[in-house]
């Protein structure tokens, strides 16, 4: 999108509709991947991508999350640095779809034993695991993520990932005990309904949903596209593969009953006091719990209260009001629920963890933005770890990418953007003035048990600290923040009491006092000791992750992804322009693409620059003796990189395109392959000179005492392709793909009136191939000579092979239908592969005969054809066959050869790699044979000059397919009930006001001068393509009119007849 012509909002969109509707899900700014939700399933993440995507350039193929991901993988290994990708967006963007792809990716390219597969499982094994207690149906994403993840996958020196951390944010408890409408409880719920075998629902007392008052209040059971019953299965082969023992699996599930069946306990007033509605609703909670049922009553209803009276201090029994007694029922259960979610999330942790860290890659997978009808605390902490991370982007992104150009002093002009920092400042600041997290411990901290009237407390204080604030305001419920993604107003109900998230000692002592070893595990609080101090609060705790999480992410090297939401219908083709414009410009994307533009696409530190790039020039490997600076400026010039592409900062290199980098990567992966295939060809030739001594000898068994050998091909050695046909694509088309060559030679094929032609004759696993070359007679390519798969025999077909007992080079392969006559002068080293050959595969001993009158059967074709032919040798002069056609006979004569009890002399001929021992063509043929060029073997001298091989060719145009462009109808209203207003796209608040006014911030253009001004003038150090209507554009060296300069770096100038605004700092004054 760089490339984009204007960089406006609505191009951006138009681009990115575009390319939807097209059914291309991904874009790049510079490195940064945009996502757009295709909600179905894309055909471009086969194996075939994997392999398309592994150790490919950015610019290769289209943009896609596996090349995103191989970048990653790579620069994680060359560079040695850890590597992490950000994935952002709103609700039901894409993000863990996304966050799975990368796994499975690297789960599929890297290497391993048993041991490094095992982890892998674990690693793909923890998604079911965990969106089945973390993830719930809610009106914006049917599969929504409730709880943030950070998974760090670990790597071995090798590359191969060994290891890995969860480490798991906030998880949303209070969906434990109360949905929304249209909403459903964690997925884990259902699937136990659902799926639990007869015999454990009679044991666990499960019933359908609707019997469940934690389950019925928001009246959906079922979502759309998941199979509860299925995902159960899968849940439970998760917890299998992680390693999860059986009675602790079975204990999760007794803890999911006992929470169902806790939340069925009613109170009623009696008196001023709760009562449980009917006690026979204790016992199955409490069996299943493991707990005494008259216990469990009791601690639900009252509660011990330390109170110091007179300097003593005394515990008190308080007994507890309806609503109190609901209340702490709810807590018990979001306990529960919660401490058995962190069990889990460090069950796949210590299933996976590592003594000692190598290398990682973090994929961070939170809960998106989002805003419901009714938006409480929860939402407020996703909201906020949200615009956490819109901060990192923008830190990284924008503000340190712009900073660092000024302290490395590279010429640059100033992009602003909107910097949420101030949204993040109001909501986390400690002091001067503090922010709402502040505010509310605070309240929290004085407030009692329930803390009736606190949260008006909170409300009040609040409009004391930041009413006045710009991203503020209040409203009758509760409080409005203006975040960077747009207003959203919380509902200050129940903020004290879910900040305050303190479970009573009662209820950490009724759990303890259990008789499952596992659930009293849970709760291993000391309640002697673990009194003292103010307690953490749920958001003094959310803003220390998220903080800590910031701080884990800036010491690695960031990638993003900026997943879009393009609908609410979860539909396909589905495009609500507004609603991807807001996510546009809430996400900076048009800033980033300026940025990226006017900005450079990589920058390095020099002493790091050198070291990966060293390998380029003889002067810099191993090692540069100079300053750094210099080998830097040696190695750009050494690849002819123009001057305008880079530039040298104090201490980093600045490289402004992609392709300009990719230069220099494809230069050093050439250079890499090179030094590998000499190594490989050194080994190789190592490991071919004893496989083809071997072969040799019994190569010389097969003809012994049967034919007479050449004299120069007794002590010969093998090499097996002759034709070099790892270069020869136009060969090779006629294998399959990844199909081994044992043998390939330039042979004479004799036809039925004896003329000899050329043919290449191929022998691999598969049978033996004979490719010629025509002449195409029609289309584009008439007249261009072509090679041709003439015939292929299978093993199969192959009856016998003839030859005569002479030291000729004839052999005949006798097939069902008709016979080929070929010469070779390596025919013992092709006879004796394909008799290896052919034995592996019809299990059966190729027979050989040996005669000097060898009859062949001619291809019938047409009225002529069909019959036999006859070869007849005889004894004549010299070592080189002559031929003579008589009639249905060819007369061949030699001279003697080495006696048929000829056996190899030498263990080892002197190596001649791909050079004849005989001139191929030394004899004339008396027909003419047709010549055409041969390939030489691959000499070394070739293999040095030769581009890297082409393990990945350029995609065909349909890698990515095109699909119908027919627009889908939008779906019908898909909620009937209640106020959907919230699914609106949101309003920006000040928030979209800072971001428009921040963009607009440059001086406008000078009024146009009636005459040419004999003003000053200046000279373009470096190209500037125009990015917006109102700018100029020019090339290196072009000189033109200065008409105004302006502090904020914005030039006005005049080129070309045309007037406009250009950055300053991009030109010096002539
Ligand atoms: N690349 C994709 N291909 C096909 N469908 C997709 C893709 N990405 C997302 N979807 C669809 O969109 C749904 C929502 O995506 P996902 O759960 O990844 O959103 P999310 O950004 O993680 O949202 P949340 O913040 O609520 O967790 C998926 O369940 C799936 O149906
Ligand atoms: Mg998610």
């Amino acid at each position: 999108m760089v490339l984009l012509s204007k960089i406006n909002e609505d191009a951006i969109v138009e681009n990115l509709k575009k390319r939807y509707m097209d059914d291309y899900i991904f874009s790049y700014i510079g490195s940064v991947l945009i996502s757009v939700n295709p909600f179905k399933q894309m055909p471009y993440f086969t194996d075939r991508e994997i392999e398309l995507y592994q150790g490919a350039a950015q610019y290769e193929n289209p943009p896609h999350i596996y090349a995103l991901t191989d970048n990653m993988y790579r620069n994680m290994m060359i560079d040695a640095e850890n590597q992490c990708v950000i994935i952002s967006g709103e609700s039901g963007a894409g993000k863990t779809v996304a966050a799975k792809y990368i796994m499975s990716y690297i789960s599929k390219v890297s290497g391993g034993g048993a041991k490094v597969q095992h982890v892998k499982d674990i690693i793909l094994q923890s998604n079911p695991l965990l969106e089945a207690f973390g993830n719930a149906k809610t009106v914006r994403n049917n599969n929504s993520s409730r709880f943030g993840k950070y998974f760090e996958i670990q790597f071995s020196r090798g590359g191969e990932p060994d290891g890995g951390k969860i480490s798991n944010f906030l998880l949303e408890k209070s969906r434990v005990v109360s949905q929304n409408e249209n909403e459903r409880n964690f997925h884990i719920f259902y699937q136990l309904i659902e799926g639990a075998p007869v015999q454990q629902k009679e044991i666990l007392g499960i019933m359908t949903p609707e019997y469940y008052s934690y389950l019925n209040q928001s009246g959906t059971y079922k979502v759309d596209g998941t199979n509860d019953s299925k995902d159960f299965q899968e849940t439970m082969e998760a917890m299998e593969v992680i390693g999860i023992p059986g009675e602790i699996q079975a204990q999760v599930l007794q803890i999911i009953g006992g929470i169902l069946h806790l939340g069925n306990i009613s109170f009623i007033e009696a008196g001023n006091y709760g009562q449980v509605e009917s006690t026979d609703l204790l016992a199955f909670p409490a069996y299943l719990l493991g707990i005494d049922p008259s216990r469990l009553q009791e601690k639900l209803t009252s509660r011990q209260m330390d109170s110091k009276w007179g300097g003593k201090s005394e515990s008190i029994n308080v007994t507890l009001n309806q609503e109190q007694a609901t209340y702490t029922r709810d807590a018990l259960a979001k306990a529960l629920y919660t401490r058995l979610f962190d069990y889990l999330v460090e069950a796949v942790n210590k299933a996976i963890r590592k003594p000692t860290e190598e290398y990682s890659t973090g994929v961070l997978d939170i809960y998106g933005f989002e805003i419901f009808q009714r938006n409480g605390f929860e939402q407020f902490c996703i909201n906020f770890v949200n615009e956490k991370l819109q901060q990192i982007f923008i830190e990284l992104t924008l503000k340190a990418e712009q900073e660092e150009y000024v302290q490395e002093g590279i010429k640059w002009s100033p992009i602003q953007y909107f910097n949420n920092k101030v949204v993040c400042d109001l909501i986390e600041n400690k002091l001067s003035p503090p922010g709402i997290m502040s505010v509310l411990d605070d309240v929290c901290a004085t407030m009692h048990a329930k803390g009736e009237g606190a949260d008006e407390t909170l409300l009040q204080k609040l409009h004391g600290t930041v009413g006045t604030h710009e991203h503020f305001n209040s409203w009758n419920s509760g409080f409005v923040i203006h975040h960077y993604a747009g207003k959203v107003s919380y509902d200050i109900n129940g903020f004290c009491e879910r900040n305050r998230d303190v479970l009573f000692p009662d209820l950490i002592e009724l759990m303890q006092s259990g008789e499952h070893h596992f659930i009293r595990s849970l709760f291993p609080e000391n309640l002697n000791t673990d009194k003292k101090g103010r307690p953490t609060t749920a958001s003094s705790k959310i803003k220390k992750q998220a903080n800590d999480l910031v701080n884990t992410l800036m010491k690695c090297t960031p990638h993003y992804i900026r997943c879009i939401k393009p609908n609410e219908t979860k539909r396909p083709r589905d495009w609500e322009e507004s609603r991807v414009k807001h996510q546009v410009e809430y996400l900076g994307l048009r800033e980033n693409i300026r940025v990226r533009r006017a900005g450079f696409a990589y920058r390095r530190v020099f002493n790091k620059f050198l070291q990966r790039y060293a390998i380029l020039t003889t002067e810099t490997w191993p090692c540069w003796r100079g300053t750094e600076q210099q080998g830097v400026l040696h190695l750009l010039k050494s690849v002819n990189m123009d001057k305008d592409q880079y530039q040298m900062g104090h201490t980093k290199v600045f490289v402004k395109n992609p392709e300009s980098l990719f230069l220099l990567e494809e230069m050093r992966e050439r250079k890499f392959d090179t030094f590998a295939r000499t190594i490989q060809k050194a080994w190789r030739k190592y490991i071919a000179r004893r496989k083809y001594e071997k072969m040799r000898e019994e190569a010389s068994d097969i003809l012994y005492q049967s034919k007479e050998r050449r004299k120069n091909s007794i002590n010969r050695n093998f090499v097996g392709d002759y034709l070099g046909l790892e270069q020869k694509p136009e060969l090779r088309q006629f294998l399959a793909k990844r199909e081994r060559v044992d043998f390939a030679d330039s042979v004479n094929k004799f036809d039925r009136r004896f003329k000899s032609i050329k043919r290449d004759l191929i022998l691999t696993p598969k049978g033996i191939y004979l490719i010629g070359r025509e002449k195409v007679k029609k289309g584009p390519e008439k007249g261009q000579i072509k090679e041709v798969l003439k015939r292929k025999l299978e093993f199969g077909n192959i009856i016998s092979v003839s030859l005569s007992t002479r030291q000729d080079d004839f052999f005949v392969l006798h097939e069902a239908q008709y016979d080929s006559v070929l010469e070779s002068n390596f025919k013992t080293e092709f006879l004796s592969l394909l008799c290896k050959r052919y034995e592996e595969v019809t299990k059966r001993k190729l027979t050989l005969s040996f005669n000097d009158r060898l009859e062949f059967k001619v291809k019938k074709e047409g009225w002529g054809g069909g019959g036999s032919r006859f070869l007849v040798f005889q004894r004549g002069q010299g070592d080189l066959a002559q031929v003579k056609p008589g009639g249905k006979t060819l007369n061949i004569t030699v001279g003697d050869g080495l006696p048929k009890t000829s056996k190899p002399t030498r263990k080892s001929a002197p190596y001649s790699h791909g050079t004849r021992t005989n001139p191929p063509n030394s004899r004339g043929h008396p027909h003419g044979a047709t010549q055409f060029s041969r390939g030489g073997a691959p000499s070394a001298q070739h293999d040095f000059t030769n581009t890297a091989p082409q393990r990945h060719g350029r995609p065909p145009s349909a890698a990515l397919p095109k699909l119908g462009t027919q627009r889908s109808q939008r779906a019908p209203a898909q909620h009937k009930q209640g106020n959907m207003d919230f699914l609106n796209v949101p309003e920006q608040g000040m928030s979209g006001m800072q971001r428009k006014k921040s963009i607009g911030q440059r001086p406008p253009p000078a009024p146009k001068p009636s005459s040419r001004p004999q003003g000053p003038r200046c000279r373009a150090l470096y190209q500037y393509i125009g990015q917006d209507e109102d700018e100029i554009s020019f090339n290196v060296n072009d000189v033109f009119d200065l008409i105004r300069q302006d502090t904020s770096g914005w030039w006005t100038g005049r080129i070309r007849g045309r007037e406009g605004l250009f950055p300053g700092n991009y030109v010096e004054k002539v």
